[in-house]
């Protein structure tokens, strides 16, 4: 998507030099535009727990690309996945894409072709999630041309939380790429933007990338969206998810139960944009099931921005209080109106899901693929230490 009107995606290899991963730190936006090069599987693990990147999408096409490092690096493929793993718990398509680069490198014969596959699968998830998130914008788009009909034409308002924007996929993002879609076809259409405490992805990521696409936007503190609905003032929300059920209960970023809740009060329609990468196919309660991943209280206790020319923290609550930090809450299929993906819209439940991937009959948890014996049949290859030693 746009940055200064130039197209980005939020992660690429060197142009020149294949060896090295692009990335765009998101620590420092939107006062800084950083990118970041990520050239062993540690310091892909790194950007992940740490959030250099972040969002589903984006998490697991990092991984993908943690996987390809190893892979080059000659590390031991099997520690490296559960290094990756380990990073964060919440976002399916983490562990999703970890598992997918393991079935293929084992599959391949000898060191160069592990290298090569595990490259040429690295794209593919990118590439893949960028396909499918455009698609999403096209499905969504409908919906939104549905409401601005009955408006006669008038602004459509439409609330997120978060960021489920481009930043937090390859590009176009889940909930934001209708609005992108109705934005390009001339549509007018306005987002309310959640600001998100603690890191505030709302009113940085969120604001940042939909004001570089000229799409208009308002910034709003996390407590306002009842009050915006309550006034009629929001035709739509539409929010991205961390991992859903194959039942259609959806874990996302902490707050968006709330938005669920008071959309439900006021009869505003909920939607969840998702790629088919954030589907659980092994769970099926959300509540019981999905592990939320709790994150350091210093996250509450402080908040970070700009300020004469440099970014500065501070604290905003007494020294001793204590802080709690869940990222993420689930919100219940039943105040959910409808799931947007790359294979159109489905109601959140497990018929319509199952309807649309009757690929996916629930199963018990992938069991994680194992490298059963060294790669071999490359000749000299066969043995070397970038063999990843069976467990
Ligand atoms: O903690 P983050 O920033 O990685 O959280 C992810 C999110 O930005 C949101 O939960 C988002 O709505 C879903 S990710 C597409």
């Amino acid at each position: 998507m746009n940055v200064g009107g130039q197209h980005f995606r939020t992660i690429w290899l060197k142009p020149g030099d294949p060896r090295v991963v692009q990335l765009i730190d998101q620590r420092f936006l939107p006062h800084r535009f950083v990118v970041e090069d990520v050239t062993t599987v540690e310091q892909m693990a790194i950007a992940i727990r740490d959030m250099h990147v972040r969002g589903a999408g984006l998490i697991g096409a990092a991984a993908g690309y943690g996987m390809y490092l190893a892979t080059l690096e000659g590390a031991d493929l099997m520690q490296a996945a559960a290094q990756l793993k380990a990073t964060r718990p919440t976002a399916v398509n983490l562990a999703w894409a970890v598992d997918r680069q393991l079935r293929a490198i084992i599959a391949a014969d000898c060191v160069k072709d592990r290298i090569a596959t595990a490259s040429a699968t690295a794209t593919q998830i990118a590439d893949e999630d960028a396909e499918y998130c455009h698609l999403i914008g096209r499905h969504g788009l409908e919906l939104i041309h549905r409401i601005a009909r009955e408006k006669q034409g008038k602004q459509v308002n439409v609330l997120t939380h978060c960021n489920a924007g481009w930043l937090a996929f390859v590009d176009y993002g889940s909930a934001t790429s209708p609005i992108y879609a109705a934005h390009d076809a001339g549509m007018p259409i306005h987002v309310w933007v959640d600001e998100t405490r603690p890191r505030n992805q709302g009113s940085k990521l969120t604001a940042w990338e939909l004001g570089e696409h000229g799409v208009s936007h308002t910034v709003v503190a996390d407590n306002t969206g009842g009050h915006l609905m309550q006034r009629g003032d929001v035709d739509l929300v539409i929010v991205g998810t961390d991992r859903t059920t194959y039942t259609g209960d959806v874990a996302n970023k902490i707050g968006t139960y709330l938005k669920a809740l008071a959309a439900n009060d006021t009869g505003v329609p909920f939607y969840v944009a998702l790629p088919s990468s954030s589907f659980d196919w092994s769970m099926r309660d959300g509540l019981a099931e999905i592990p939320i991943e709790e994150r350091g209280s210093e996250e509450v206790k402080h908040a970070d921005g700009w300020s004469k020319g440099r970014q500065v923290e501070v604290r905003v609550t007494p020294e001793a209080s204590a802080a709690a930090n869940y990222g993420f809450d689930v919100t219940p299929r039943r105040l959910v109106t409808g799931l947007i993906t790359e294979r159109g819209i489905c109601a959140a439940n497990e018929d319509s899901i199952l309807a649309l991937f009757p690929e996916h009959a629930p199963v018990a948890p992938a069991a994680t693929a194992t490298l059963l014996s060294p790669p071999g049949g490359c000749g000299s290859e066969a043995g070397d230490k970038s063999v990843a030693s069976p467990e």
